[in-house]
Order: C-alpha cells, then sequence, then structure tokens
C-alpha cells in the first residue's frame, strides 16, 4: 500500500460536534485515505453506517482495501456536491450527520505522481478528478493575460496577479509551459525570495481551485446536504482558506435566518424560515499543540451547525 502521511486534521474536534447516535448514518464528503471515515467508525456500534466519496480515484482504491472487511461502510469516487444522488442511490432517506474535510490530502501534495506539488518537478496537474478535461497546465498554456490574471487574484488572493499573468504569457514565447517547476520559474523570475513560496502557494491554490471547479462544488453540496439531512443532525466543515470558510460561514448565517426582509419593512413577508442553528459562533481552530505536530492543520477552521 502506498505511504499516505495524511494526519486527520481536528479530529476529535470534528467527530464530537458530529456523532449524536451511534447508530446513526454518516456522510463524509471527502474521504482521502479514510482518516476521519476511520474514526466515525470507531464511534459508531454495529448498526451505524458511514457513506463516504473522494473524486480522487486513487483515494477511493485506497481506501477500498484500506475497509475491505468493514461492513459499515460505502464508497463513492463521486464528487461531494452529488450527496444527493448518492443518498437516492443508497436508497436512503435521510442522514444524521455530515462532514467535509476540504482541499487536498498531504498525499496529493507531497507525491509528484499525483500533479498537485511544485516542490518537485511534475507534470502541471492539478486535477483532484482525473477525468476532468483541463489540466493546468491546459491554463497556462491557453487563457489569455485577463483571464488568467483574474483567476489568480480571485482564487489566489493575490495582488501581483497582473504581473504574474503577464510574465506567464510573455513565457509562452520560449515553448509549452509543461511541468509545475515551468511555472515555478517563471513566477520565480519576478518574485522577491521572501516572498516566493507564498506567492507559489497562492498562485497553485489558484490554479486548482479553478480547474476543480473547488467553490461551486461546495456551495452546490451545502445547499443539497439541506436536502437529506434530519432534524437534529449536524453538518460540520473543515476549510483551509478563507475563500472556502467565507462560503460556508455565509452559508450558515442565510440559513440561520427566519426573515430576510429589509429592515425597514413595517411586516414580515419573505416566508424565509430557519434552517440551521448555528454551533459554532466562532470557527474552531487546531490547538498550538495539533500546529506543532502536523504544520498543515495551521490555516484550518472548523463550522458546525444543527438542521431545525
Ligand atoms: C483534506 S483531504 C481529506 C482527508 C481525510 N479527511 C482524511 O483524514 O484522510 C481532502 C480530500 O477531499 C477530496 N475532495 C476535495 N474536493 C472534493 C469534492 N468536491 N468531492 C469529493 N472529494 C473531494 C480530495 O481529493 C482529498 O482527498
Amino acid at each position: 500500500m502506498m505511504n499516505t502521511q495524511h494526519v486527520p486534521v481536528l479530529l476529535n474536534e470534528s467527530l464530537d460536534l458530529l456523532i449524536k447516535k451511534k447508530d446513526g448514518i454518516y456522510f463524509e464528503g471527502t474521504l482521502g485515505f479514510g482518516g476521519h471515515t476511520g474514526e466515525i467508525l470507531k464511534r459508531l456500534d454495529k448498526n451505524g453506517l458511514v457513506i463516504s466519496t473522494d473524486v480522487d480515484r486513487e483515494a477511493f482504491e485506497y481506501c477500498k482495501k484500506r475497509f475491505e472487511k468493514e461492513k459499515r461502510v460505502r464508497l463513492y469516487n463521486f464528487n461531494f456536491s452529488l450527496i444527493d444522488v448518492i443518498a437516492k442511490i443508497e436508497s436512503l432517506m435521510l442522514f444524521d450527520g455530515v462532514i467535509a474535510d476540504l482541499g487536498v490530502s498531504s498525499y496529493q501534495l507531497d507525491n509528484a505522481s499525483a500533479g498537485f506539488t511544485y516542490s518537485s518537478d511534475s507534470p502541471l496537474d492539478l486535477r483532484m478528478d482525473k477525468n476532468l478535461k483541463t489540466t493546468a497546465a491546459d491554463i497556462v498554456n491557453s487563457f489569455d493575460e485577463e483571464e488568467l490574471a483574474r483567476i489568480i487574484y480571485e482564487y489566489g488572493e493575490e495582488k501581483k496577479s497582473r504581473k504574474i499573468a503577464r510574465q506567464i504569457i510573455n513565457s509562452r514565447k520560449n515553448g509549452t509551459i509543461k511541468t509545475s517547476f515551468d511555472l515555478k520559474k517563471i513566477i520565480e523570475e519576478i518574485t522577491p525570495q521572501r516572498y516566493l513560496v507564498k506567492t507559489l502557494s497562492r498562485v497553485f491554490q489558484a490554479l486548482r481551485i479553478h480547474i476543480n471547479n473547488e467553490l461551486e462544488s461546495l456551495k452546490q453540496f451545502l445547499n443539497n446536504s439541506m436536502n437529506v439531512m434530519k432534524s437534529g443532525s449536524r453538518i460540520v466543515i473543515i476549510s483551509y482558506h478563507s475563500l472556502e470558510d467565507r462560503i460556508v460561514k455565509e452559508f450558515f448565517k442565510y440559513e440561520e435566518l427566519d426573515c430576510i426582509c429589509p429592515k425597514d419593512s413595517p411586516v414580515c413577508t419573505c416566508d424565509k424560515e430557519s434552517r440551521l442553528k448555528i454551533l459554532t459562533r466562532k470557527p474552531i481552530v487546531p490547538s498550538d499543540n495539533e500546529i506543532k505536530i502536523n504544520k498543515r492543520s495551521r490555516s484550518a477552521k472548523l463550522r458546525a451547525a444543527e438542521v431545525l
């Protein structure tokens, strides 16, 4: 079996909030290498069930092996936005809890063959789902300056997006950008050494979010979850950057409101109903100790809510 080296983040905090029934049916949208799914199983009795999915084929295949003797698991290689479709396939009425631990796993980040890293030279890919047609290389070699700058600014929150986009376009004259090191070299040429790691992370994050349609998938997942969750069940989301966290925060806030009429309207006419109660007014973040053990947990934010 491959060495996955992924340390699950905020494991106890997330599962303490998620699990209320030992014989419940739980959904994990981001199976990865089974860290959270494995721990959910430990906390359920023999009648419990975990349905988990990951778009990454390697993660899915790994977990099929890891859990092959476990009768209380069903695994899918679907996008988590299809939570309602998965519930239908399983002939399930409703879930007792839903969790997602967003982003990419350490395996995806550390292994050149997975195509996510800029630390070693690998094909410039960045697709979690290798069935997607467009790779990061396709984008940097074909998009115009305006589009590239927008992606780097919006999804990487990178202030030098225009300069980077221009440099990418100029470098195309020297040949196709094929690998992570090709792109790294282009960015290195215009970035002071002390900002390099941050800039590279932002540009690679931006391309990854765009290629995998990550923010749209998250919005669909949150919306679709609401149709397949029991009253009293909980939704727990761990995010790793502000764009994801903002979506979760805004969604929870909106779903908690029972009126969206203008403030000066004398009577309520909106028919809006509150569907969630927020359980984490402020996001839960990893302890200093967890960050010391697992540096990658440092940007994690956990938000949870209960379905009314
Ligand atoms: C941070 S890792 C999850 C790690 C897992 N909780 C564990 O402890 O092993 C995120 C995983 O979610 C997957 N993923 C990201 N977006 C997804 C989506 N929209 N649908 C399904 N899987 C997704 C990635 O491929 C990756 O394996």
